[in-house]
């Protein structure tokens, strides 16, 4: 059987990670795509020559071509600015939706068949954008956030409960931005309510909130402390996990930004939603139940990626 193809577009820090991650899972072959010259070939360069001491065969490559993506299985979109100290993730529409539309275009030539990951901010609407550019199924195309939320709520939680991260179930649904929702009812400890769990452990409810509030600024609290650039160890992980639940079939259920019609009372929207990812993509949503508070907070996070949409919309006449 050939080897799976991964193609990395953007080979800055998660970039580089992610290609450091799949080479080492030996998830395929990789191509690592940037526009910059020299950049992703210095880095595959790099990247193979950890192959001897890690022992893995994975064959990585660097380009300026978008040619060189061509029959990729998996496509993870990383290229765009990050935040600096002090933005919000939305300022960064303006100049990341132009990269999006290369992006789209190059992945519509080239990789077509492929799963496209996209963990490029504001996620929600980079996401939306780029299914729009690239005119794949929406099923094929998927933001990588909700992981990410996920794990950082649950190593919250984990050091607070001074537990292990294995035994956390943690929850975070909505857009990837300071409204996103972390779901204290799903969210347990090895099965146990996190509410429930910290009542044993003697944990108040307000310095649960604070935990809630941590996960919710996680991104800039790193952002802040990295002083230039964003959070990339993590992101790159969770999206590894969604392309493995792809390319393993896995039938995972991940919270994703995944394209939501008629569920949650959403009618055409990306969001992080519980999502079985699978051989076919994104392939269910599923709608759990929430309390009327937390319905209200994902509307107001829900209300927030539309008025993104309709900036994006201001942006290019092509998605109007
Ligand atoms: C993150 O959450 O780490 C990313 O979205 C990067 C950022 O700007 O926070």
């Amino acid at each position: 059987m050939a080897r799976k193809k991964i193609a990395l577009i953007g080979s800055g820090m998660i970039g580089g990670t992610l290609a450091h991650l799949a080479a080492k899972k030996e998830m395929g072959d990789i191509v690592l795509f940037d526009i910059a010259e020299g950049m992703p070939q210095g880095k595959a360069l790099d990247l193979s020559q950890c192959g001897p001491v890690e022992g893995f065969d994975a064959k990585i490559t660097g380009s300026n071509d978008y040619a060189d993506i061509a029959g990729a299985d998996v496509v993870i979109v990383t290229a765009g600015v990050p935040r600096k100290p002090g933005m919000s993730r939305d300022d960064l529409l303006g100049i990341n939706l132009k990269v999006m539309k290369a992006v789209g275009e190059g992945i519509k030539n080239n990789a077509p068949d492929a799963f496209v990951i996209c963990i490029t901010n504001p996620l929600d609407a980079m996401v939306w954008a780029l299914r729009e550019f690239s005119g794949l199924p929406h099923n094929k195309v998927v933001g990588m956030a909700g992981v990410l939320d996920s794990a950082r709520f649950a190593t919250f939680l984990a050091w607070e409960f001074e537990c292990s991260v294995k035994d956390v179930n943690a929850f975070v649904l909505g857009g990837h931005g300071d409204t996103m929702v972390p779901v204290k009812s799903y969210t347990t400890i090895n099965g146990i309510p996190v509410d429930d769990y910290a009542k044993i452990k003697g944990v108040s409810a307000s310095r649960i909130d604070e935990i809630v509030d941590r996960t919710r600024k996680g991104g800039g609290e790193i952002v802040g402390l990295l002083g230039n650039g964003s959070a990339y160890y993590a992101p790159a992980t969770s999206a590894i996990s969604m392309a493995e639940a792809y390319l393993g079939d896995q039938k995972r259920i991940l919270p994703c930004a995944s394209y939501v019609e008629g569920k949650y009372g959403l009618d055409g929207l990306y969001v992080g939603v519980p999502t079985v990812i699978g051989a076919g993509g994104t392939e269910e949503v599923i709608e759990i139940e929430l309390s009327d508070e937390e319905k209200g907070n994902l509307k107001v996070s829900t209300d927030a990626v539309e008025e993104l949409l309709e900036a994006c919309k201001g942006l290019d006449s092509d998605l109007a």
